[in-house]
This record gives C-alpha cells, sequence and structure tokens, in this order.
C-alpha cells in the first residue's frame, strides 16, 4: 500500500507551453481521488507523470514517500488502466489476464491463482476462456481492469476507463469501481471529464483547469462551495446560473443590482468592501430557485418562461430574465406554460458571488452542513 505525493510537478512539452504547471498533492494511502477538469488541462499529462511515462520538467513524484522520478515505469508498483484499452484480440480473456505477469516472470501457479482471482472480483470468471470478439463492451473493460488487479499495484492510475461505453455500462461500471476500491482498498486517482463521475465515485475530487488544481474536497463540499466560477460552471448539470451585475450598500443590506432587478442580498452574505467597487456575477444552481408568484420585492429575480424540458422524474424551466436565460429545476408536475411570469426565489443560504474579471468567490465560503 501507498500514498502518492506530487511536489511542484511541472510538464512543458517541447514547443508547448506548460501542460502541468508546479502541481502539489497529495494522495493518501488508501485514497480514491478523482481528477475532473475540461479536454486538454493536463489530467493524462499528470497520470503519465506519475506512472513514468513522462517525465517531469521539474518538480518530484513520490510513491510511498519514495521518489520515482529515475524510476522505470514498471519498478513503480502501479497499474494504469487507460481510456483505449488495448487488450489482445488473439488471445483468450484468461491469457489477456495472465501475459504480463509471465513475461514478468511470476511463476505459473502464483499467476493463476491471481488471474482466477481478479475474475471473481470483476465476475468474468465463466469469459476467461473467450476470446475478446466474443465480449460485449462492458466485458472488455472489466478484462482491462483485471489486466491491472492482477498486478496487484500499490497504486491504480485509470485514465477515464469507462469513456467508451454506453450511457447504461458506464453507469454500471461506475457503480463497480466504486465496489473494487472498497475490496480492494487500494489507493486510486481516476482520471474523467465527467462530472457525475467525478461527484459519485471519489472520496476526494479535484478540479483541474488549464494545467492547475482549481480546487479540491469530499465532492460534496465542492459542490456546495465551489472556490471559482470555473468550479462553479463545471460541477453539476445543468450548470449553476450566473446573473451579472453590481452591489450595493443600502441602510441596513446589501443589494445585488442585476440587469432589471435588484436583490437584496441575505443577511448571512458577508462580502468585503473590494467586491462593490467591481463588476460581480450571482451564481445560483438550479435547484435552488423556485417560482413564488407572492414573493416581496427585491427577494426574487423576475423573468417568462421561455421553455420547459420535462425529465419524467423532475422538469427543467427555462425562465428569460432579460437577456440572461436561467434554469430552475422543479418538481416534475408543476405547471409553468410558456410566456408565464416567474418570481424566482434563490435560496438564501445557496447564494454564490464571483467577480466577473477572475471569476474568484467574493462571499465568504459557508461550511457545508454535517448532518
Ligand atoms: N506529447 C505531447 N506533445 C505536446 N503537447 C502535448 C503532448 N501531450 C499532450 N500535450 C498537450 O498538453 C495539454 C494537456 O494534455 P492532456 O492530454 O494531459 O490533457 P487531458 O486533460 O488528458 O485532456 P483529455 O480530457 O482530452 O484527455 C494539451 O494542451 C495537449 O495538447
Ligand atoms: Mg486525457
Amino acid at each position: 500500500m501507498a500514498g502518492v505525493s506530487l511536489a511542484k510537478v511541472r510538464k512543458t512539452y517541447p514547443g508547448g507551453a506548460a501542460a502541468v504547471h508546479e502541481m502539489s498533492l497529495e494522495i493518501a494511502d488508501r485514497e480514491f481521488v478523482v481528477l475532473v477538469g475540461p479536454s486538454g488541462c493536463g489530467k493524462t499529462t499528470l497520470l503519465r507523470m506519475i506512472a513514468g511515462l513522462e517525465t517531469p520538467t521539474a518538480g518530484e513524484v513520490l510513491i510511498g514517500g519514495r521518489p520515482v522520478n529515475g524510476v522505470a515505469p514498471k519498478d513503480r508498483d502501479i497499474a494504469m488502466v487507460f481510456q483505449n484499452y488495448a487488450i489482445y484480440p488473439h488471445m483468450t480473456v484468461y491469457d489477456n489476464l495472465a501475459f504480463g505477469l509471465r513475461r514478468r516472470g511470476v511463476p505459473p501457479e502464483e499467476a493463476d491463482r491471481r488471474v482466477r482471482e481478479a475474475a471473481g472480483i470483476l465476475g468474468i470468471d465463466a469469459l476467461l476462456d473467450r476470446r475478446p470478439r466474443a465480449l460485449s463492451g462492458g466485458q472488455r473493460q472489466r478484462v482491462a481492469v483485471g489486466r491491472a488487479i492482477v498486478r496487484e499495484p500499490k497504486v491504480f492510475l485509470f485514465d477515464e476507463p469507462l469513456s467508451n461505453l454506453d450511457a447504461r455500462l458506464r453507469v454500471e461500471m461506475r457503480k463497480e469501481i466504486k465496489l473494487l476500491h472498497r475490496r480492494l482498498q487500494t489507493t486510486m486517482l481516476y482520471v474523467t471529464h465527467d462530472q457525475v463521475e467525478a461527484m459519485t465515485l471519489g472520496e476526494r475530487v479535484c478540479v483541474m483547469n488549464a494545467g492547475r488544481i482549481e480546487q479540491s474536497g469530499a465532492p460534496l463540499e465542492v459542490y456546495d462551495n465551489p472556490a471559482t466560477r470555473f468550479v462553479a460552471a463545471f460541477l453539476g448539470s445543468p450548470p449553476m446560473n450566473f446573473l451579472p451585475g453590481r452591489l450595493r450598500r443600502s441602510e441596513t443590506r446589501t443589494l445585488f443590482e442585476g440587469r432589471g432587478f435588484v436583490l437584496a442580498l441575505p443577511e448571512g452574505m458577508t462580502v468585503g468592501a473590494e467586491a462593490f467597487d467591481l463588476p460581480v456575477e450571482l451564481g445560483v444552481r438550479p435547484e435552488d430557485l423556485a417560482d413564488d408568484p407572492q414573493a416581496a420585492p427585491q427577494t426574487f429575480i423576475p423573468g417568462a418562461v421561455e421553455l420547459v424540458e420535462a425529465l419524467g422524474n423532475e422538469q427543467l424551466v427555462h425562465v428569460l430574465c432579460g437577456e440572461a436565460r436561467i434554469i430552475s429545476r422543479r418538481e416534475a408536475h408543476l405547471r409553468a406554460p410558456p410566456g408565464a411570469a416567474q418570481r424566482l426565489v434563490p435560496r438564501p443560504d445557496r447564494l454564490c458571488l464571483f467577480r466577473a474579471d477572475s471569476g474568484s468567490r467574493l462571499d465568504a465560503r459557508r461550511r457545508t452542513p454535517t448532518p
């Protein structure tokens, strides 16, 4: 078992800008960390540096406290599962699993034990004699994960392992990877650009943007308390709504002046003096906006229904508020005909304020309530 540390690790490809900037990250022994971010933000580069497939331009990688910068990938005690898992088409499932072990000189009885154990964990025992073309996509994916398991590594690295699967299989494999972590109790670092995987899989999620970690924490903590507009917009589907405006002080309250409306901010929302001189954006998630026709002045965002997406379990009501489009998530059967006037009342404890220029959070962040 081993944790992973990155100490100011940087990667600049020849002729390119830095793909990963001075990144420091501690992954504890047995922890399950998900790195999430948009395409090109440096996720694969980071994993490949941990695996030893890419050399850091600067900084140090440690596995189990041991610096590994000069250590060959095969001697790092890690196993990586790639997006384009190449399983050998001409070999049976058994041989696909055993191949790497034989090459490493693992004795046949020991290799056989590990192959059968991994197959048992993944529920592919009955498929060991088949060739990959006779497997479903999900079964092939299991074989790819199995090849990592048989190595009994100290650390698993997953690079978007589910992105080739259809939506239903992805959900199923997501659950299995979570159970796998519970069962193996091994350190796992999982990379994805899928925010649902990030929210559901990890004990900790690190949101990456352009080669940097913008925020890291327990998934719900990051969701509830985004440090930046980027994080707020990245986690959540549909994403958080953002309304441009400015802040003003009245005698008793802080007021947000949006385009065509004024909203009194809740008492508990504290903002520094500098925020009053800046263009800002007010952020509120779709599930935190309810329509209340009786809402008092300065407690709501006015608008009109543009269209409704009925999803069966809920509906997404798109509301036009001046030029801004806002989405409000509601109970499936509440009526909201197109054109209907809306008074969208935000849940006061769920509002966020960001600087319009840098996207950094302006209001003091709340603590996530512990039940
Ligand atoms: N071998 C390379 N040579 C030059 N530039 C590279 C190389 N590999 C990656 N890059 C660049 O480094 C940046 C980070 O790439 P990386 O593959 O790490 O992104 P990613 O977050 O994994 O993206 P995706 O979600 O699309 O897989 C990108 O701008 C990419 O073009
Ligand atoms: Mg990648």
